[in-house]
């Protein structure tokens, strides 16, 4: 495989938690996630599918192992930056201001990067049109706690794409929805991957999901198997 066509490169990644209980979850897993691709992680409940996800995403730490994205290692200084400069997360709670309405949830990310968010500014017009993208055009200015499941995690999406990221992680997108809410979020997220060649990682116990996917693995014992 070409090393430029390569988004994120993990090596030997191994995570132990030693309380409550010593849990192994990682025991050396190596994954590499090419740009435009989507990928599926499946497993049994506790096997550790959601750890994978925040530690590829950055956001938590191995006990050992390497993450490079875009060519970078990923290190203590320079995580935050990489973070910003290339992911983005959806959750299956969410996870949305509810006191702010859709639009200014969907700005959130541009205001922290210090961007003009303004009437009429490039980012106010491009966070109108991600969520005119997920269908939610009649729901720019509703609070977010007025919104339905699939309503909310519509917005979600829109505000993961808002910094253009070059891989979206998502942890049980579905996980909350009706099976029609459901395909409709399934496929937001293919098209997302197919139309601007980004790159997907997503846990899912969905199997309707996991196969519209172009790479499925499963995650058992510390391990990943290509499904
Ligand atoms: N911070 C933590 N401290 C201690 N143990 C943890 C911690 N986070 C997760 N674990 C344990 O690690 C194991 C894997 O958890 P994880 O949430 O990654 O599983 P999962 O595959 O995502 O499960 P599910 O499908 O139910 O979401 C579980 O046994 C869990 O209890
Ligand atoms: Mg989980």
């Amino acid at each position: 495989m070409k090393e430029e066509n390569i988004i994120l490169k993990a090596t030997r990644l191994r995570k132990t938690f030693h309380s409550p209980k010593k849990t192994t979850v990682l025991s050396g897993v190596d994954l590499q996630v090419k740009r435009g691709e989507s990928v599926a992680i499946t497993g049994r409940s506790g096997q550790g599918k959601s750890t994978l996800l925040y530690i590829l995403g950055t956001l938590e730490d191995p006990c050992s192992g390497t993450i490079e994205i875009d060519g970078k290692t990923v290190l203590t200084q320079n995580r935050s930056e990489i973070r910003n400069q290339h992911l983005a997360f959806i959750f299956q709670n969410f996870h949305l201001l509810e006191d702010y309405t859709a639009l200014e949830n969907v700005l959130m990310p541009a205001k922290i990067a210090r961007r003009n968010t303004s009437k009429g500014s490039e980012a106010f017009r491009r966070g109108c049109e991600l969520l005119e993208t997920v269908g939610l055009s009649e729901r720019l200015h509703y609070h977010t706690k007025l919104l339905s499941g699939g309503e909310k995690q519509r917005v979600a999406i829109a505000r993961a794409l808002c910094n253009d990221p070059d891989i979206l992680f998502a942890d049980e997108p579905s996980g909350n929805l009706d099976k029609q809410s459901a395909k409709q979020i399934h496929q937001l997220l293919i098209d997302f991957s197919k139309r601007s060649n980004k790159s997907v990682v997503i846990v899912t116990h969905d199997p309707e999901l996991a196969g519209l996917c172009d790479t499925r693995y499963e995650l058992s014992n510390g391990s990943l198997g290509i499904v």
